[in-house]
């Protein structure tokens, strides 16, 4: 099965470090990274993997985009176990993906993804609270969520 790239880790540190994002072996060509688009000093890192057999890169922050309502809840926490692993202290995980209201009543467009995450993965869309509660149970503490405009939200973790 082919994979696009996802999932990414680690904003620059001091000195600054390129980010680093993991990505399927599968998703390149002959496995490697994926060509870069831009000129000049290079501001990405490409480490092929597959987050189910390899533990994820080290970095002060690790962030899954749209990766975690693919997938049942104790997936979902072994994967933020590994975030967690990787996650150099004092740092951060970042979870990017469409909330549920509180109440689950909406909105509509999360509500008809969701059942569309049901018959086609493994997955469910959740509120920010069911997020807070998976990366609890993975040692994340002092969570925050931050709603954007659009679909795409955030819920942090923090690693002491
Ligand atoms: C819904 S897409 C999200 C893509 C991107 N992060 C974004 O925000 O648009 C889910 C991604 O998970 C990748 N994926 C699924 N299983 C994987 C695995 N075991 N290891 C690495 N990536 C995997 C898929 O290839 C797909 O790119």
């Amino acid at each position: 099965m082919r994979h696009p790239p996802c999932a990414g880790a680690a904003p620059p540190p001091h000195p600054p470090r390129p980010p680093t994002v993991s990505h399927s072996r599968a998703a390149a060509p002959g496995g490697g990274a994926p060509p870069r688009a831009r000129r000049g000093p290079p501001r990405l890192d490409f480490v092929g993997g597959d987050f189910f057999a390899d533990e994820l890169p080290h970095g002060d922050c690790l962030a899954f985009g749209y990766i975690l309502s693919d997938w049942d809840d104790d997936t979902c926490v072994t994967l933020l176990e590994k975030a967690y692993r990787a996650c150099e202290a004092p740092g951060r995980v970042l979870i990017m993906d469409r909330l549920f209201d509180d109440d689950r009543s909406g909105p509509l467009a999360t509500a008809a993804m969701n059942l569309v995450m049901h018959i086609e993965m493994a997955g469910r869309h959740r509120t920010a609270a069911e997020f807070v509660a998976l990366l609890e149970r993975a040692g994340f503490g002092g969570c925050e969520v931050r709603r954007g405009s659009g679909e795409k939200h955030l819920v942090i973790g923090h690693k002491k």
